[in-house]
């Protein structure tokens, strides 16, 4: 447990040195959430206004319907601290027109919904 939670502070922190990069260069992108994240961070939503229930069906806590749904072991949204270590993953996912999240099939995403878990992922994903 503490071994995981030094780990996704060492993310997170690696996370928003490399945030504040993309963020305010926009040149240097080849790849991932660059274009994505090439938003204002202005009014930032919090991990609690962001619509997880859409995730958590296959994202769950219940590691057995994790690995049932095919997602990463780890790939748990159903807390702050486990959504954020992929922050900008999740951005980028629910942006990916050829491999979206949620998938074609489930329930998608609304507009502003989508652009909630955008700002969130590409912005330090406040809890
Ligand atoms: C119907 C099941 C399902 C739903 C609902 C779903 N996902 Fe996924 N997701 C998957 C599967 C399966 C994978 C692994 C395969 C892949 O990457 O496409 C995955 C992978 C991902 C990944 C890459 C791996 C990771 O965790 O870093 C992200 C990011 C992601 N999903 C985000 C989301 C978000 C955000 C939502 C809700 C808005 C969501 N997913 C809803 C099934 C789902």
């Amino acid at each position: 447990m503490r071994k995981t939670m030094m780990w996704a502070l060492v993310t997170a922190a690696t996370l928003a040195a490399g945030l504040g990069t993309a963020c305010s260069d926009d040149s240097a992108e080849t790849s991932g959430g660059g274009d994505v994240c090439d938003i204002s961070c202005d009014a930032v939503p919090t991990f609690s206004q962001l619509s997880w229930n859409t995730c958590t069906s296959c994202h769950s806590s219940d590691s057995a319907v994790r690995q049932a749904q095919g997602v990463p072991a780890d790939s748990d949204y159903s807390t702050h601290a486990s959504a954020s270590v992929r922050a900008t993953t999740v951005a980028e996912r629910v942006n990916d027109t050829t491999n979206p999240m949620p998938p074609n099939g489930s329930t998608a995403l609304t507009a502003a919904e989508k652009e909630a878990f955008t700002k969130w992922g590409c912005c330090d994903a406040p809890p």
